[in-house]
């Protein structure tokens, strides 16, 4: 018995691995999500889904599904969603393109924000308290039904810096 309990406890074990190593293979933020769900040790399942509701900037109501240690900014691009200029340097940390809005709750939800991100925010058209770079963050279940509003404008910093050093 004590053997049979040790093999499943192995196999647990190297599933929440795999499932760690994913997410850190998909998500900037992966050091933070890779051990959210290490110590939270949430289940491997293939249906495990998490729907997110996009606001667009006309207010049209945007409603799809990624993986949990999926960017939002893997989800916009999953999804084909048209977000203009969205996402423009592909998750580099170097345009704000990316910028969204939250509602406080799930705002709370996200985790810490780093240095670099702060950074590029700063820089970010309409900037609010509860504002976040989707290519920062990364979906869990706890973020189920989550809402994300994409500000009337973006601010692209790479062209900003390209013309004034012209
Ligand atoms: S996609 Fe450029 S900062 Fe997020």
């Amino acid at each position: 018995m004590a053997s049979l309990l040790t093999a499943f406890g192995r196999i647990a074990h190297a599933g929440v691995r795999e499932y760690a190593r994913r997410t850190a293979a998909s998500c900037p933020a992966s050091g933070l999500i890779g051990r959210s769900f290490v110590t939270r040790a949430q289940p491997l399942r293939s249906d495990n889904r998490v729907t997110v509701h996009f606001i667009n900037r006309d207010g049209e109501k945007i409603t799809v599904e990624g993986s949990p240690g999926d960017s939002l900014l893997d989800v916009v691009i999953n999804e084909d969603l048209d977000f203009d200029g969205f996402g423009a340097c592909e998750g580099t940390l170097a345009c704000s393109t990316c910028h969204l809005i939250f509602d406080e709750d799930v705002y709370k939800k996200l985790g810490p924000v780093t240095d670099e991100e702060m950074d590029m925010l700063d820089l970010a058209y309409g900037l609010t308290d509860t504002s976040r770079l989707g290519c920062q963050i990364c979906l869990s279940r706890s973020l189920e039904g989550m809402v994300a509003r994409v500000p009337e404008s973006v601010a692209d910093i790479r062209q900003s810096q390209d013309g004034s050093s012209q």
